[in-house]
């Protein structure tokens, strides 16, 4: 059992949200998710900034390596409109890509909309980081955290984070060892 802190970044990225045009929503709803889910205490490490792609690895950067976060869950930018950079700027910060996890995002959001195709979401490593993108609606952050967050902390084990429990009235982790 780690003594550290358990850090996770949640980073809204959001031209409107970041200017204060719009209250900070899907990063709100993604912290609450994770207390739902995790029954590991974690310190959220919350920031709120535009799609601006150099600012959004910079951030993801610090979390990263300063801040040690597990965890890393980006909301909005994924999809096809011309400010839309959050997948280029993760990947242009991943060692390694893990695509899995934006197939499985869009085919379980495909059962709710069929404009799930849209969102380019992906996931990649970084260090012992986890980097995943989630669409920026509440109700797709939830969607697609339902149908993730089972691999999500053997994933976590496997980069050398900490272990991580889950509420399993709320989700179970899939670990194929113990
Ligand atoms: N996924 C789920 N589960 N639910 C949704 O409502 N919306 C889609 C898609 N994925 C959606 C979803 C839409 S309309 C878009 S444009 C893309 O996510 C990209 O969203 P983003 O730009 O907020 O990241």
């Amino acid at each position: 059992m780690t003594t550290q802190k358990i850090h996770i970044g949640v980073i809204n990225i959001s031209d409107r949200a970041s200017a204060g045009i719009y209250e900070d929503i899907p990063g709100k709803a993604t912290v609450a998710i994770l207390e739902e889910y995790l029954s590991t205490p974690f310190d959220p490490i919350y920031r709120v900034i535009p799609d601006e792609q150099a600012q959004i690895e910079e951030e993801l950067i610090q979390l990263s390596d300063s801040y040690k976060c597990c965890l890393i869950i980006t909301t909005g930018g994924t999809g096809p409109a011309i400010r839309d950079v959050t997948p280029e700027a993760t990947e242009a910060v991943c060692q390694k890509m893990l695509p899995g996890f934006g197939e499985l995002m869009r085919a379980t959001s495909l059962q709710y909309v069929p404009t799930a195709i849209l969102s380019r979401q992906t996931a990649g490593i970084r260090g012992s980081s986890l980097l995943i993108n989630l669409p920026g609606k509440p109700k797709a952050i939830r969607e697609c955290l339902e149908a993730i967050f089972p691999a999500i902390p053997y994933c976590i084990d496997l980069i050398g984070g900490p272990y991580l429990e889950t509420n399993e009235e709320t989700i179970k982790a899939f670990r194929p060892r113990k």
